[in-house]
């Protein structure tokens, strides 16, 4: 089958598009007729083995799983002898371990659920690493009810344009943070009100966020905790993760949110997405109710994975950028 692979770190020069051998599945696997995949700076993060903490995971001196990528959307084709949830034939999204940037991937059953039949392998693809981890940042870490007001930072990226859909469907009022071209693309998400932040910071309206969810750039715990109210909750998703060789711009939420609450009456917590599919489940409810609309701001073939990583860090999209297959 033809994938997307890298046999060292690097650029999107190391990618090459091969003829590799269709994974085997083990007894409670799926194996995928990959349709679609998916963009975030996860898949970046593995391609460069930088920040370094992340070789962890990946592989100290070289990457441990070849094919890139990460989610998925696609047809399964077979099922090991213990997969009880899927059948040959059935429409899925979710994610795999073992790359998705591919014409068949493997994966375990639990990391997938039936696709809703109002959206295309495109948009499915656009969901799952971004929408579970808006959906932890929005129910668990910041615990949105009805009638919060909620600042949703990088509201245009992957996991922001989700979160400020969510915390729309859990009774928030939104506001979005994002770039002055971005404004018109986050008011269609639903937000209540924009923020540009070229023009304002994010403490322009004085201390009267319940929840603030940080997905961008790099703002320090002290500016983000004056658009907190004083018992509110900051859930800190990500930063700029290009700063700095080891931790890159995950500093934060790694040792300054978790020593700072100890101290202060904010509650200030680091969000930790985990694949699993009761998350998906219930994104894929407020996929068919309408509530969620997976943005796809461009789609590239297989082939031009390489220019979809380029537009991604290069090309300010607007939601999510995805690979067909
Ligand atoms: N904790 C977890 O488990 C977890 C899981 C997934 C992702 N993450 C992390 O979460 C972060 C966001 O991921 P993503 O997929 O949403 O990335 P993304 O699609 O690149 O979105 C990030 C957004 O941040 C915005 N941004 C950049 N500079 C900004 C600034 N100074 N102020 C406000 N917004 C700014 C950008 O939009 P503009 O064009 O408007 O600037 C961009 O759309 C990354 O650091 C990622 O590694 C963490």
């Amino acid at each position: 089958m033809k994938a997307i692979v890298h046999d060292v770190y690097g650029t999107t020069d190391v990618l090459r598009l091969r003829d590799v051998e269709r994974p085997r599945i083990s007894d409670e696997e799926v194996l995928v007729a990959v349709r679609a995949a998916a963009v975030d700076p996860g898949v970046l993060i593995f391609m460069a083995g930088r920040p370094y903490l992340a070789r962890l995971a990946a592989g100290l001196r070289r990457p441990r799983v070849p094919v890139l990528g990460r989610d998925l959307a696609g047809v399964v084709t077979e099922v090991g002898p213990r997969v009880t949830r899927f059948r040959p034939g059935d429409e899925v999204y979710g994610t795999s371990l073992r790359g998705t940037y591919a014409e068949f991937t493997a994966t375990h059953q639990k990391r997938l659920a039936p696709k809703p039949a109002n959206v295309s392998f495109a948009q499915a693809a656009a969901v799952p690493v971004s929408g579970m981890t808006a959906l932890r940042a929005v129910r668990d870490s910041g615990q949105v009810r009805p009638g919060h007001r909620v600042l949703v930072i990088g509201a245009s990226g992957g996991v922001g344009s989700q979160a400020v859909q969510i915390a729309k469907a859990y009774g928030a009022t939104v506001t979005g943070v994002c770039a002055p071209e971005k404004t018109r693309f986050v008011r269609s998400l639903g937000a209540d009100d924009v923020l540009d932040y070229t023009r304002a910071e994010i403490d322009r309206d004085g201390p009267v966020h319940d929840v603030v969810i940080d997905t961008g750039g790099d703002r320090p715990l002290s500016l983000l905790r004056r658009a907190l109210t004083p018992r509110g909750t900051l859930a800190l998703v990500g930063g700029d993760w290009t700063r700095g060789p080891l931790l890159g711009g995950y500093g934060r939420q790694i040792l300054g949110a978790p020593l700072l609450s100890t101290v202060v009456g904010q509650r200030l917590r680091a969000v930790n997405a985990v694949e699993r599919t009761e998350d998906l489940d219930e994104l894929s409810e407020l996929i068919r109710s309408g509530a969620l609309t997976p943005p796809v701001d461009r789609s590239y073939p297989l082939a031009e994975a390489a220019e979809a990583l380029r537009h991604f860090t290069e090309g300010r999209p607007a939601g999510k950028v995805v690979i067909t297959v």
